[in-house]
């Protein structure tokens, strides 16, 4: 199982916003998700925590049993590694005992996709490739990935992980451009990692934020939506999607006539000058 291998789509959709309550919604989004050619969903152990560890997978589980033609066909990623109270924990007998709880919430005998949610300082890399690799050759997950690592931290795992490591999750948004200078997706390129990314209108503060920063941003997006007779939505993804790694923005709304909106980006791409307004908006300086 390569990068290459895995159908990560052009978009992903995800459920860290839901509660165990939202079943019925989960099921419209899913469906409208799916209708918008998202086969990608995206998930945590410690997702809808508010009623609970577990309740995001549980609500998985709950699908594939009562509306399995939902989930037919589609790749499902989960993670674990993150311990309320702790913070984390990448120990072989956490991950192997988390790995095993996702598996039986979601009613499955194989994970598609398991990150590693963020990283455990105090596990070494060669423990941390041990116990993923033991569990894909135990045929518990199909292929491996992290999230929110640094590209220091990859290139350790890198070293000792048989598995091909085949993407890194990570936050990128108009609002949040720290990986195009700090070595994340010049990594990802040098990999060729796909490379899902979470909160890419930055949970929706490109349209609302007060910020300084988030004013500029969408002054810059709004003008280029006006030129090109595109949404804002549209235009604020395609800042993701233009860049050249391979991104796969991980859509977090819970309006199924936003999603629709939003994958209306896959045929965008901008040019230079529009890209270039959008990053220096962000920044808040002209490059030289
Ligand atoms: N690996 C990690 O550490 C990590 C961390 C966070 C998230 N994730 C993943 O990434 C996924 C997406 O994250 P996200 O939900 O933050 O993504 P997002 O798509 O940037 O944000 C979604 C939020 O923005 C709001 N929004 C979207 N368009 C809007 C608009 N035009 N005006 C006002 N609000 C708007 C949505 O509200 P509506 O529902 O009302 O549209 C929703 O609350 C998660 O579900 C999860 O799978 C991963």
């Amino acid at each position: 199982m390569t990068s290459q291998d895995f159908d990560f789509g052009s978009f992903a959709y995800g459920f860290w916003r839901y509660t165990e309550d939202q079943f019925d919604l989960a099921c419209k989004m899913v469906e409208a998700a799916r209708e918008a050619g998202i086969d990608h969903l995206d998930t945590a152990d410690i997702y809808g925590n508010e009623s609970g560890i577990g309740a995001a997978e549980r609500m998985l589980g709950r699908i594939a049993r009562e509306a399995p033609a939902l989930l037919e066909g589609a790749t499902v990623a989960t993670k674990g590694g993150i311990v309320f109270g702790t913070p984390y924990n990448s120990s072989k007998e956490y991950l192997t005992s988390a790995v095993d709880k996702s598996l039986g919430l979601m009613g499955v005998e194989r994970i598609d996709l398991y990150y590693i949610h963020r990283p455990d300082m105090l596990t070494h890399p060669a423990d941390l490739a041990a116990t993923l690799d033991g569990l894909v050759e135990a045929g518990k997950l199909k292929a491996v990935a992290v999230s929110n690592f640094t590209a220091a931290q990859i290139e350790g795992l890198k070293a000792y992980l048989k598995a091909p490591l085949i993407a890194h999750q990570i936050e990128f948004s108009a609002l949040h451009i720290a990986p195009i200078t700090d070595g994340t997706l010049d990594q990802a390129m040098r990999h060729d990692f796909a490379v899902p990314v979470w909160s890419p209108v930055a949970g929706g503060q490109v349209f609302s934020g007060e910020s300084d920063q988030a004013q500029r941003v969408r002054g810059a997006i709004e003008a280029i939506a006006a030129k090109l007779g595109r949404s804002s939505m549209e235009v604020a993804l395609s800042f993701v999607t233009t860049f050249p790694a391979r991104t796969v923005p991980i859509l977090g709304t819970r309006n199924p006539e936003r999603l629709r909106e939003a994958v209306r980006a896959k045929d965008l791409i901008l040019d230079r000058s529009d890209w270039y307004d959008i990053y220096e908006a962000a920044t808040g300086e002209q490059l030289p």
